[in-house]
């Protein structure tokens, strides 16, 4: 039987607003994770995976994402495109962003875009970052220089490994044990992902679900 739109709505996660600074209030205030990561690394697929709907826009070229970008999820199950996906957390926003270390943007957008990632990191209602990393490359100098952040800025962090559909199983275990010495995360706050197999997801959902109720207790 076709469901009413309207009951539909209520429950899917909804695109809030692209921002060009990161001091945006939102309303009503509710807990905030955001999504970091060199461009193209999947920050927008992963956001995608997450909810089980294609909101966020992603690209083969790198640096898509150009503003804060901000969802709202309502936190109860939703019916995805093809299947019902249990999001365990509360209603809270997530906010996809500017990849770093995009070569082929200017010194200026460049600039913006960093200014743009480490205010958003201060925002007052970060419950956590989920930090992507390719489970395929060695960390970038952007990628260090992201760690330091991240352990200044003291906020939670999830690392999650990305695009793990691309690797050959054979190699998987030993990237994952070389990435989660190097990255400085704890142990159970690394995730091996893909958003196109859905690897990783329903553990993924879960440790966000943790963070906002932590901030939110
Ligand atoms: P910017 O917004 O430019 O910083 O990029 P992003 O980090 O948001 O990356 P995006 O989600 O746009 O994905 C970049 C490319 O990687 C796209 O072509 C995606 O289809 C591809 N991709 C993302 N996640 C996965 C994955 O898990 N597996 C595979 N095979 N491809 C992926
Ligand atoms: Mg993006």
């Amino acid at each position: 039987m076709p469901r009413a739109a309207g009951t539909r709505l209520l429950t899917e996660p909804r695109f809030v607003g692209s921002f060009p600074r990161a001091d945006v209030a939102l309303d009503p205030p509710l807990a905030e994770v955001a999504f970091v990561g060199r461009s193209n690394v999947g920050k927008s697929s992963l956001l995608n995976a997450i909810v089980g709907a294609r909101i966020a826009k992603t690209s083969g070229t790198p640096g898509k994402t150009r503003m804060l970008n901000v969802y709202a999820i309502s936190g109860q199950s939703h019916v995805g495109a093809r299947h019902a996906v249990p999001l365990q957390f509360g209603p809270m926003y997530l906010l996809d962003l500017p990849g770093y270390g995009y070569a082929r943007a200017g010194k200026a957008d460049r600039a913006a875009f960093r200014r743009l990632v480490h205010h958003a990191l201060r925002r007052e209602r970060l419950a956590g970052v989920v930090w992507l990393v390719d489970l395929r490359r060695e960390p970038s100098p952007d990628d260090r220089a992201m760690q330091d952040l991240l352990a200044e800025g003291g906020c939670p962090v999830l690392a999650a490994l990305t695009k793990a559909d691309k690797l050959p199983q054979s190699q998987r275990r030993s990237r994952e044990r070389d990435l989660r010495a190097i990255l400085g995360v704890p142990e159970d706050q690394v995730v091996v992902t893909s958003a196109r197999t859905g690897e990783g997801m329903a553990e993924l959902r879960e440790a966000i679900g943790s963070l906002i109720s932590k901030a939110t207790e």
